[in-house]
């Protein structure tokens, strides 16, 4: 029986659908309330409200639990592989053996990126931040690929989500490359997506590149880790802006710069930096747990809450084992590191950590598994956006499939009322 909520103002009453998910989550259907009522909601944040229903991703922050396509996150990390858990996420279900490896080889058909490429990544200085190159050159893929997939043909569909998967990484690893003044070089067809990524990040030209197992292990893992996390700030960008029928490239630049910022992708980076600074200061963490917890300082334990996990995150628990033995077999010794451990075992057991629920999130320890892989620091949000590509691509195609409306919200005006023009000689 389907249930209604009924709102009462000023005495008039107005019923609503209520619907319910499938893991029994219930949202009051307010879509018809401004018709009914000339009202509208407001929630800033969207903090409760739901902009879709998805079949991608389940997320319950309280119980801890995340799943895709109902694939727990612990099963996935443990047993899959990114370019099985990208499949999963994008279409639905597992790859049998054969379209798995069929996946594989036809991004390999898309993994030359355009030279003329390389005249727009050239024209940034060595100084700019790998984030705001990769959002440019996402966007840039857009002048090289004009025409819009259809998505409602399923072989164009899959052909630009191959497309995407292969140029994305390799445009990824070409910001580092500028920065660091090496050649840009090519994806080897021949070596996995995640190998990929250390050759085309490390590899020089002067000498063979030697791959380490627990690196590529640790890297893939990561990788299912942020593979899709519903509706969070860059994947409600990539929606939103994609709602407008703009093409995938496009919105994933915007989901890119969503990203980009400190309260979410951009946590990891500064993660690291608070770290650095600690350091350089004499190491003493209990003064920035002072600091994070005073409230006349806006400086905050970076790495350490969530908006919805109000219990632990679930991947940060993975995360942390797999810190552990990154650290523990490439034999990592690093004062950052211990002053990382110091401040996790004092925020656990602090009053106002514990009382508010702020936990240590998946950025605190990937910047940790980043920094002993030597991926620089200012890289690491593009880490987490080649882990979220196929999150971006999954609700995207999603968004478009259920021919969602386009996003625009309302807002209540508290601006000044109707008043007249004053000439600028009598203002
Ligand atoms: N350090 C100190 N205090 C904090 C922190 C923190 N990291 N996070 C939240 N708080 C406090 C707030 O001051 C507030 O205290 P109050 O109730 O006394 O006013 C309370 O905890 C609730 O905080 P909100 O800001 O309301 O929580 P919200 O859900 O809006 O924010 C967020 C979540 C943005 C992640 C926040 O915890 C934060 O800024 N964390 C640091 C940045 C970070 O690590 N971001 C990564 C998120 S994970 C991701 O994007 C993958």
């Amino acid at each position: 029986m389907s249930k209604t909520a009924i709102l009462e103002v000023n005495s008039e009453k107005f019923e609503l659908p209520m619907v319910t998910g499938s893991e029994n989550e219930v949202a009051i259907d307010i879509s018809k309330l401004r018709d009914l009522s000339g009202m509208i909601t407001l929630d800033p944040g969207y903090k409760n409200s739901g902009s879709c229903t998805s079949e991608i991703t389940f997320l319950d922050g309280e119980l801890g639990i995340l799943r895709y396509r109902g694939y727990s996150i612990e099963d996935l990390a443990e047993k899959g592989h990114f370019l099985e858990v990208s499949y999963l996420v994008i279409f639905g279900e597992l790859p049998t053996a054969s379209q798995l490896e069929q996946f594989e080889k036809d991004i390999t058909r898309y993994t030359l990126v355009n030279e003329e490429m390389k005249s727009i990544i050239d024209g940034f200085p060595k100084t700019a931040h790998p984030m705001g190159v990769l959002s440019a050159l996402t966007s840039a893929l857009t002048a090289f690929n004009p025409r819009s997939v259809n998505v409602e043909n399923e072989k164009e569909m899959y052909e630009a989500v191959c497309k995407t998967m292969a140029k994305f990484m390799v445009i990824a690893t070409w910001t580092y490359r500028k920065s660091m003044g090496y050649p840009l070089n090519y994806y080897d067809n021949t070596k996995g997506y995640v190998e990929n990524f250390m050759r085309l990040m490390f590899e020089l030209p002067t000498e063979p590149y030697k791959q380490n197992p627990i690196v590529i292990n640790a890297l893939d893992k990561l990788f299912i880790l942020h593979a899709d996390h519903e509706q969070n700030c860059s994947t409600s960008t990539v929606r939103m802006v994609g709602s407008s029928h703009a093409g995938l490239f496009a919105s994933i630049s915007a989901g890119v710069s969503a990203l980009w910022g400190p309260l979410h992708g951009g946590a990891n980076q500064a993660v690291l930096e608070m770290l650095e600074e600690i350091h350089r200061t004499g190491g003493d963490a209990d003064k920035y747990l002072a600091k994070a917890k005073d409230k006349n300082d806006p400086f905050r334990l970076m790495g350490f809450g969530h908006r919805v996990y109000k219990n632990f995150d679930p991947r940060a628990k993975i995360i942390k084992k797999a810190a552990d033995e990154v650290l523990s077999t490439l034999g990592v010794n690093d004062p950052i590191l211990a002053i990382a451990k110091k401040l996790e075992e004092s925020a656990l057991v602090d009053e106002y950590f514990v009382s508010r629920q702020l936990y240590p999130n998946v950025d605190f320890y990937s910047g940790i598994i980043y920094r002993a892989l030597g991926i620089p620091t200012d890289m690491f949000t593009v880490m987490f956006a080649i882990g979220r590509l196929p999150g971006w691509i999954a609700q995207w195609k999603e968004m478009r499939e259920n021919k969602e409306p386009i996003g625009r919200p309302r807002q209540i005006y508290t601006g000044h009322p109707l008043r007249d023009f004053v000439t600028s000689e009598k203002r």
